[in-house]
């Protein structure tokens, strides 16, 4: 089983940060959770959890109804001695989602500040997939640029645009369409949605 970095930030939409931790540890690999100060704030307004300094994993796998001995740590962003800051660590991808237009630039300029820029700066200069699902709209030219940037070092830029081809009925359906194009990426196996003709 695989080892994956989920960044969530300040960005609008954690509900699909959270969904793929879920996805993640459901399919049995290990997930070691990061989200920035504002993407903690930002998830506690809109989903109601907020994360607590401590028992922070206890309190994710509670809220989405996890076991307990789940393959989930919780890592905070200020914490740049986390084993995922060091390309010598054996992580086999990151997945920032939602990812900020701050979040965004402050990578594409390579200033690995925090762990979640750290993170994602380590698997671009280590060659391993980096997900990014942008939120925001609309895009100015500085937020096109800094995401053409990420894409030219490696980045896959998966937008949280939800299709419509696959007749959503629930708020959960469109979750799940971004959600499993983002795993998809990293040929994670899910039954988020159905295939086309399938
Ligand atoms: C409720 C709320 C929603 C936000 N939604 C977005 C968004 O969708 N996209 C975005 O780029 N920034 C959004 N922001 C602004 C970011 O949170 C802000 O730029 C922050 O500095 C990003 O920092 P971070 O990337 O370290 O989390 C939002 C802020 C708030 C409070």
């Amino acid at each position: 089983m695989k080892h994956y970095v989920v960044v969530i930030t300040g960005a609008s939409g954690s509900v699909y940060g959270l969904r793929a931790v879920e996805q993640l540890l459901v399919s049995g690999h290990t997930v070691s959770l990061v989200a920035t100060p504002t993407g903690a704030e930002v998830m506690a307004y809109e989903t109601g959890l907020r994360l607590p300094e401590a028992a922070a994993k206890e309190t994710v796998l509670r809220f989405l109804d996890l076991p307990p001995d789940s393959a989930l740590r919780v890592v905070a962003d200020s914490d740049l001695f986390d084993a995922v800051a060091s390309g010598s660590s054996a992580v086999d991808g990151v997945i920032v989602v939602p990812a900020s237009m701050g979040f965004v630039g402050s990578v594409a300029a390579g200033l690995g500040g925090d762990l979640a820029e750290r993170a994602a700066d380590v698997a671009l200069k280590e060659r391993r997939p980096l997900v990014l699902v942008p939120r925001e709209t609309p895009l100015n030219l500085i937020h096109l640029r800094n995401l053409t940037a990420l894409a030219e070092a490696g980045a896959v830029i998966v937008p949280a645009m939800p299709a419509f081809y696959q007749r959503p009925e629930t708020l959960d359906d469109m979750v799940n369409f971004v959600v499993g194009k983002a795993l998809d990426v990293l040929g994670i196996e899910h039954q988020l949605f159905p295939r086309w003709r399938e």
